[in-house]
């Protein structure tokens, strides 16, 4: 694999990155994809997007246009299709799209973000199946490689500092991060691995397309004050409802915006391929500052962390119930802490800040996921 790749390397021969990359970009269309596309087209690359959907293309047409992108014709080019299918349709999606068979970067984004498993296979049946078949494609046609994978490949970790190395097989939260740690071995030594921690929205707009993750215990907050409105016999300033895990813990959490640019920042520097990038936040607020700041948002009292040791057999209350079975998907999010190391991180992307977790900021990204109803009102 590592011979195969080296050969890639010599064969584009790039040595140096002054000239535009032109790459392939799988899930362009998708959350973190919007920004990783606008930031390549801003910073002058040639993109050919693969997109399944005409009204996801045209969210995205609509999303960039609203950015003024892209600046010419030349720079943007859309190709239909399964990425499951680029090795087999490779040949006809050569000639059906003239300059794609120029292209010598790939920056594969696309995934199904599925926690479990569905009847499909999913998520194993795309995150796996495409790094196989996108591995078979770069046989053939030698590229760099990039793959957005997850900083939580590492699985459940208590508070241990995370390296940028290739991790053992965890035990993981979900078959979703088992399925990402699988397909980084399929491309261990012959892919940049850019592993963002948890996507939250625009730094400074607070646009999202995708509000799972830290969102949930929001949502699951902002549920309990549309219902406690419409109930008057419960004391909202004293719940006593415990969510167990340690209050000093915390949920990594990361603006979609400096993702893409960090991405891209790396990507744009041969030194860095085929190396392993925390794209995560050094300073991210913990469970208790999140939990003090969700009290004072929706004038709430009496929510807290308890000890991750805590018992957590049964409720002890209707509203307790309510707010775990809202949290089911990530309550074992909140007991898994990890921190991200991010010494090459910080090497290759020393003139970019991480955007701080302030309330203020907090605050943004809060009212937009209300303003869009946590996604249900079309973007
Ligand atoms: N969101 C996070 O918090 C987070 C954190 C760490 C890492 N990541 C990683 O970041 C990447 C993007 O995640 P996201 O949150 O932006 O996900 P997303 O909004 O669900 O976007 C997924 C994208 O992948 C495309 N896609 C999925 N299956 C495909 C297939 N078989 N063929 C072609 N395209 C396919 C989707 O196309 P359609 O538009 O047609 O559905 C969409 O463009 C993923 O690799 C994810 O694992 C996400």
């Amino acid at each position: 694999m590592g011979a195969l790749f080296d050969n890639h390397r010599a064969i584009l021969g790039n040595g140096n990155m002054d000239r535009p990359m032109k790459v392939i970009l799988t899930g362009g269309t998708g959350f973190l994809g919007e920004y990783l596309l606008a930031e390549l087209l801003t910073c002058g690359h040639l993109v050919w997007c693969l997109y399944r959907s005409e009204s996801r293309k045209l969210d995205t047409i609509r999303f960039l246009g609203s950015l003024g992108l892209p600046r010419s014709a030349e720079s943007l080019h859309w190709f239909k299709g399964d990425v499951l299918d680029a090795a087999d349709r490779w040949d006809d999606w050569r000639n059906e799209y003239p300059g794609l068979e120029d292209v010598d970067t790939l920056l594969h984004g696309a995934a199904s973000t599925r926690l479990y498993m569905d009847e499909q296979g999913e998520p194993l049946r795309t995150n796996l199946g495409s790094a196989r078949v996108l591995r078979k494609l770069v046989e053939r046609h030698p590229m760099n490689v990039h793959v957005i994978s997850t900083a939580y490949v590492c699985g459940l970790i208590q508070g241990a500092m995370m390296h940028e190395v290739n991790h053992p097989r965890g035990d993981f939260v979900n078959v979703y991060e088992e399925s990402k740690w699988e397909a980084e071995q399929i491309w261990m030594g012959g892919a940049t691995l850019l592993r963002p921690s948890v996507i939250v929205g625009h730094s400074e707009t607070g646009r999202c397309t995708s509000f799972s993750g830290w969102y949930i215990l929001f949502q699951a907050v902002h549920l309990l004050d549309r219902l406690l409105g419409a109930n008057l016999g419960v004391d909202r300033l004293n719940l006593n409802i415990d969510i167990p895990a340690d209050p000093g813990g915390t949920i990594n959490m990361i603006p979609v915006d400096y993702v893409a640019k960090a991405a891209v920042r790396i990507i744009e520097n041969p030194e860095n391929h085929n190396k392993i990038f925390h794209l995560s936040h050094p300073s991210p607020p913990t469970h208790e500052w999140t939990m003090d700041f969700v009290c004072r948002r929706f004038n709430l009292g009496g929510l807290r962390f308890s000890r991750a040791a805590a018992p957590f057999a049964q409720p002890r209350s209707r509203i307790e119930r309510m707010v775990w079975r809202q949290m089911q998907t990530i309550r074992f999010h909140f007991s898994n802490s990890p921190s991200f190391d991010r010494t090459n991180t910080d090497r290759a992307t020393a003139d970019l800040d991480v955007p701080p977790m302030s309330e203020a900021r907090v605050a943004k990204l809060i009212d937009y996921a209300i303003e869009q109803d946590w996604g249900q009102s079309p973007h």
